[in-house]
């Protein structure tokens, strides 16, 4: 971990204060921890561009469990590569919706592949990747 830097932005009044408003709802005690947070949000982002290395996240789908041979299909995407997948948690949502969700962790690739093969299977009426990091390499 590096030594605190201090510096200053230079930026519009106006900006800085609707900032100000946004800092107050979410609940920042100070400018400089909500900044930190949008850098490594921006670092994090990069990191998801770049695709290389360790991501961990997390995918929601919804569908219809009584789509024809869907929960089958499901089911055999995630067998393929379930070393990637840590946990699944299953909701039914109503007589026909379900509801899962995915906590995921391994390669980029392997992740963005798997979401997008999940999200693009038909009868899925929602699908979301939610990507972060592993933390390893954020400070
Ligand atoms: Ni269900």
């Amino acid at each position: 971990m590096g030594k605190t830097i201090r510096f200053g932005v230079s930026l519009d009044s106006d900006l800085l204060d609707r900032f100000d408003r946004v800092c107050e709802e979410k609940s920042y005690q100070t400018r400089s921890e909500a900044i930190r947070d949008l850098i490594r949000n921006m670092l994090v982002q990069r990191e998801w561009e770049e695709a290389k290395g360790e991501l961990a996240g997390t995918l929601s789908l919804v569908y219809d469990h009584h789509h024809s041979g869907l929960t089958q299909k499901l089911l055999e995407i995630q067998h393929e590569v379930h070393d990637v997948i840590l946990s699944t948690l299953h909701v039914h949502l109503d007589h026909h919706n379900c509801l899962e969700v995915l906590v995921l962790k391994g390669p980029a690739d392997k992740i963005k592949t798997l979401g997008q093969k999940l999200i693009s299977s038909k009868g899925v009426k929602h699908g979301q990747l939610g990507l972060t990091t592993t933390g390893q390499d954020l400070l």
